[in-house]
């Protein structure tokens, strides 16, 4: 039995968002094709995340004790070490991720439970899990020079290398926002490849 955290990132709803079709296939395939595992969907414009001010800074870095996992920072960085699979479902905003979802890894990179300090530098502590990424945009970024633009997967993918982890897929529907493209049948498109995928994930 796995436990999946499927984050949320989106000031748009369901029904209105394209990421959000595409990540709510894919959790429904998920969940229809491994019965008995945990969803616990997290919708970061539903919780209570602010930027980190001085005094969290030093919660983050600081030492942890019993009443940690209770903190209402520190309990984030505890909810991502107990999942086994991470569903994130963000657009591409402004070549990244949306703030809040920003705001949100400023809340579980945390030193001794995401990953720790060693004598030979930072150590991920997130090994054996796996993890997707789910993005719309309104342009495309998969080739040439623009994939250089692009610094939301980019940066998803290398931070969670640095957690440890490196089984990493993401599912892109591009090109949404350029007038006289099928939109619809670009999403359908990432739809399919998210219910494939769903079933291996
Ligand atoms: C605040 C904001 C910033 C955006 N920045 C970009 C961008 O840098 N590049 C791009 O291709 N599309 C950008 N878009 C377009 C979205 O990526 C695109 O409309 C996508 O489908 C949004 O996903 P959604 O339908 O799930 O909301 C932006 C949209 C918003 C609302």
């Amino acid at each position: 039995m796995s436990k999946v955290l499927y984050i949320k990132a989106n000031a748009k709803p369901e029904g209105t968002s394209r990421t959000f079709k595409i990540s709510d296939a894919f959790i429904k395939a998920y969940n229809e094709n491994h019965q008995g595992d945990e969803i616990i969907t997290l919708d970061l414009y539903k919780e209570n995340i602010q930027f980190l001010t001085e005094k969290d800074i030093n919660t983050v870095f600081g030492p942890k004790s019993d009443d940690s996992r209770n903190h209402p920072i520190l309990k984030y960085a505890y909810q991502f070490m107990e999942a086994d699979k991470i569903v994130i479902a963000a657009p591409l905003w402004n070549l990244g991720v949306p703030a809040i979802l920003k705001a949100y890894i400023d809340y579980i990179s945390v030193s001794g439970i995401t990953f720790k300090y060693t004598a030979e530098g930072p150590v991920g502590l997130c090994q054996g899990k796996k993890a997707i990424h789910i993005v719309a945009r309104g342009g495309a970024y998969t080739e040439g020079q623009a994939a250089g633009y692009e610094m939301g997967d980019r940066y998803l993918r290398i931070l969670f290398g640095f957690f440890g982890i490196v089984d990493f897929t993401t599912i892109a529907a591009e090109k949404l926002d350029v007038v006289g493209e099928d939109v619809e049948g670009i999403v359908n498109i990432a739809i399919q490849k998210a219910l494939k995928e769903a079933l291996e994930f």
